[in-house]
């Protein structure tokens, strides 16, 4: 780690650590030569091919252009590692945020950045050679004091055809983040633009719902087992998201990227739709359906979240993995052999429309509260006591009748 007032290359003075990764770490420092606060990018990599790969992300990154981008200004080695120097971003990514603020960001404000994100992200796969980041993910998006989202750490990034490219078709380095990559890139099948949609939607739904979206090869081996999709839709978990903005995340996780919307730009159009689609009329009186309590019959199974799958057959072959981590991410291949490629995994069923929580009538002959059980029992009581003193004063009556009509007649 290098120590505050640092200099490297007699220019960089560095102020201090602002992020520690596996391979290397990125410091705020000063360039005293342009009197400004830059970030140092360091690497520690001595294999050629990680070197490569950081020098490529330089180079990358140097050409491009875009308010949501780092702009590069220098990339050199020396006694301490390699190093890049970058636009230093004030403030913090959005892992950190979503975990200082525990509860999900407003649908509104998430939208904002993606927006800005998908920009960016059209810009890149727009390049003569499309870019392809291959991680996206809350820990790699910073938030400036502006309001600005940018996307940061093109490590894994896939965009040239020059033989520096870091990701090849063999003996090559994987990387991905098990939370947010694709089943593409995690089984090491191929990139494209549609894999940097599914990570961002995945991204989107974490920022939505304060919770991780179930990663792809939990997903594609609870579809082989015939089980239902354990990615629950976004608006399900936070009812504040509107239903067509969970679709069109789910529709970007699609498991196969031909399910994925076709580009940046069509993904960007779909959430700008979901805004100016009025929100949908209320229901009718008739059809609003009353909530009450099921109580569940003694010996009673539960059933699945889904009644339309079928009970698993216990001599069927089960798929299981379990993926290593969320957050980090992962530069070794991890592809269990249990799971086919992506292309042979069935779509996932649409997700189901927002349908208010199924009920049953309430029940007609419910308990009467016990103040007005003991009214009606009080008033009963006098009813009686009348009658009974009715019936005697009549007796009474008649037989004074007798008694004076019985003297009479002596
Ligand atoms: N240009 C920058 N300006 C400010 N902070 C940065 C910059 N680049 C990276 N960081 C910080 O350093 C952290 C790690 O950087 P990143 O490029 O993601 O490297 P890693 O490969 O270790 O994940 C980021 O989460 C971010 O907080
Ligand atoms: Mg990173």
């Amino acid at each position: 780690m290098l120590a505050r007032g640092t200099l490297i290359q007699n220019r960089y003075e560095v102020v201090q650590l602002i992020g520690k990764g596996g391979m290397g770490a990125v410091y705020e420092a000063i360039d005293r030569r342009l009197n400004c606060t830059v970030a140092l990018k360091q690497t520690l990599v001595t294999e050629e091919k990680l070197f490569k790969a950081f020098e490529h992300e330089a180079q990358m990154l140097a050409n491009l252009r875009h308010p949501a981008l780092t702009r590069v200004s220098d990339h050199f080695v020396d006694s301490s590692g390699q190093f890049l120097v970058m636009d230093f971003i004030p403030g913090k990514d959005l892992e950190t945020l979503l975990e200082e603020r525990g509860q999900p960001f407003p649908v509104d404000q998430v939208l904002h950045w993606s927006d800005q994100i998908l920009d960016a992200l059209d810009y890149l796969h727009t390049q003569p050679v499309p870019i392809i980041h291959r991680d996206i993910k809350p820990q790699n998006l910073k938030l400036t004091p502006r309001g600005e989202v940018i996307l940061l750490d093109f490590g894994l990034a896939k965009g040239s055809a020059s033989p520096r490219s870091r990701v090849t078709s063999g003996g090559s380095i994987f990387g991905y983040t098990p939370k947010y990559a694709p089943l593409e890139q995690i089984q090491g099948m191929g990139t494209g633009p549609q894999s940097d949609l599914y990570a961002l939607a995945a991204t989107l739904y974490r920022l939505l719902t304060n919770t991780s979206p179930a990663d792809a090869l939990s997903r594609a081996a609870s579809v082989l087992n015939e089980q239902p999709d354990p990615l629950c839709p976004a608006h399900e978990v936070n009812p504040q998201v509107p239903p067509a903005v969970s679709k069109v995340l789910m529709s970007a996780m699609a498991l196969g990227s031909e399910g994925r919307p076709t580009s940046a730009a069509s993904m960007r159009q779909m959430f700008q739709e979901t805004r100016s689609r009025p929100a949908s009329p209320p229901p009718a009186d008739d059809q609003v359906l009353k909530p009450t309590v099921v109580v569940p019959a003694p010996g009673a199974v539960a059933l699945p979240r889904s009644e339309n799958v079928p009970p698993p057959e216990p001599a069927r072959k089960r798929f299981s993995y379990t993926p290593p981590y969320t957050g980090e991410t992962v530069v070794s291949p991890a592809i269990p052999p249990s799971i086919p490629p992506a292309t042979h995994i069935p779509p996932m069923p649409a997700p189901p429309a927002a349908v208010p929580p199924r009920v049953a009538p309430q029940p007609a002959t419910s308990p009467r509260p016990k103040r007005k059980r003991y009214r009606q029992n009080q008033w009963c009581a006098w009813v009686v006591i009348g009658c009974g003193v009715s019936i005697g004063l009549a007796i009474g009556l008649f037989l004074l009748f007798l008694v004076i009509v019985g003297s009479l007649a002596a």
